[in-house]
């Protein structure tokens, strides 16, 4: 995470230190690399096989800006709303170059993307399947579609993002999937280009990939000896990234060991869908201490971004470094970092060793996936702006929510004539 470093006693994001940035924004606030994007995704770039695809997953983050970097990278995208599609596009992406995943596509969505004329559905079931066909044969269009499939492969990660395993809702069943294909390539209004599968997110291994890739090859197989030949397969996202101790496979291993398997398939173009892989360690979200706050047991370094800022170690107890943006002198404190939020659950960190006081500035390390996210007005809170710093310049990709924001759209009804 180079893109963010000490210098003079200050942490900075590129060019600029912390500092600054909190004086000229605010805190809470979201900081992302440009560079840090950058170089992720070239990572991939370097280490894919030819032909392939890289779909950022926009759902990981989906500012507008973040988008705009990717795209001018010439990247793919998968979505899994309209709303998404709907971003890339105002962000300068292609739509060709859209993938839409997603378990619960409606009408319109289907629609909107056959408007625009997107690169492919991952379609879930048969009966999207048959919602798809029906859509496009009304536009008079031809949907490209590949299906996910669910290979039933452990990913070892938390169980909420753990998504192939039987027991969980996505995807066709691998032993259901030939027969979904067989009824596919009769439709007239669908292409079968592909399969695709996800079996899930933060990953540190790379066998469970592996594992997927062969029970994904063996159906490649049995649709080519059909006559159903696939332009692509797409193994989705989920590649893990270093928040504490973890020890993903580097980009180039993972890539590496996916194309030994596919020297067989020239033909046969790997697309993958990485979310977290390319931003996570691109961001970090910025906030003061407000309070310092002991009982009999445990301390609390009280901070002003709270689980609405930041769900993800309140939903997963998903560790997040946590660093002094300056230098302390203070005390040294043992205790959970919280925030101004009144649930039990809203902490940023437990168990923690800092040297803070009130005022000082913390950085909560790689937020910047499936931070803002996931981000939410609850308590009523605006929730905070996003910056993207590209070597001296600090741009604000999204200003911080005004109160007429929280609440745009709410009204009250008229007074009753009953009172
Ligand atoms: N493709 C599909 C179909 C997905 O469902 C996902 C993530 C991705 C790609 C991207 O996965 P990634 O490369 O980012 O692991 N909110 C959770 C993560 C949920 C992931 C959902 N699906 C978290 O904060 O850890």
């Amino acid at each position: 995470m180079s893109e963010f470093a000490i210098h003079d006693g200050v942490l900075h994001v590129e060019e600029i230190p912390l500092t600054e940035l909190a004086t000229r924004f605010g805190t809470p606030c979201y900081v992302y690399s440009r560079a840090a994007i950058v170089r992720q995704w070239e990572a991939f770039q370097a280490h894919m096989p030819a032909p392939h695809k890289v779909c950022y997953a926009v759902k990981a983050n989906s500012n507008l800006a973040v988008l705009q970097v990717l795209a001018e990278l010439g990247a793919g995208f998968d979505v899994v709303s309209g709303g998404e599609i709907a971003r890339v596009l105002r962000a300068g992406g292609l739509a060709k170059n859209i993938v839409f995943s997603g378990v619960g596509k409606s009408d319109a969505e289907i629609r909107y993307a056959l408007e625009q004329n997107i690169g492919q559905f991952n379609v879930e079931s048969d009966a999207e399947l048959d919602r798809i066909a029906a859509i496009a044969a009304d536009l008079q269009c031809t949907a490209r579609i590949s299906f996910r499939v669910n290979p039933d492969v452990d990913a070892k990660t938390h169980p909420y993002i753990a998504t192939g395993l039987e027991a969980n809702k996505f995807g066709i069943p691998m032993q259901d999937a030939l027969a979904t294909y067989r009824r596919a390539a009769r439709l007239p209004s669908v292409e079968i280009v592909g399969a695709d599968c996800h079996i899930g997110s933060q990953l540190t291994e790379t066998q469970p990939f592996l594992d997927a890739l062969d029970r994904m090859l063996v159906l490649v197989d049995a649709l080519a000896a059909e006559g159903i030949s696939l332009k692509h397969l797409d193994m989705g996202g989920g590649l893990g990234v270093t928040y504490a101790d973890e020890t993903p496979p580097p980009i180039g291993h993972y890539l590496q060991a996916m194309h030994a398997r596919l020297v067989d398939y020239p033909d046969l173009a790997l697309y993958l869908e990485p979310g977290r892989a390319i931003v996570a360690n691109a961001g970090v979200l910025l906030t003061r201490v407000e309070y310092l706050k002991a009982n009999r047991s445990k301390h609390f370094v009280m901070v002003d971004a709270g689980m609405n800022d930041l769900l993800r170690p309140s939903l997963y107890q998903a560790h997040h470094d946590i660093v002094n943006v300056v230098a302390s002198n203070a005390p040294e404190v043992t205790g959970d970092i919280v925030g101004p939020v009144c649930e039990t659950g809203d902490f940023l960190g437990q168990n923690r060793t800092l040297r803070v006081a009130a005022g000082d500035l913390l950085a909560v390390k790689s937020a910047g996936a499936y931070g803002f996210a996931m981000s939410s007005n609850y308590n009523s809170r605006p929730r905070p702006p996003e910056v993207m710093v590209a070597g001296e310049q600090a741009y604000l990709i999204r200003a911080r929510e005004t109160l007429d924001d929280v609440w745009r759209g709410e009204t009250l009804i008229p007074i009753s004539d009953t009172q």
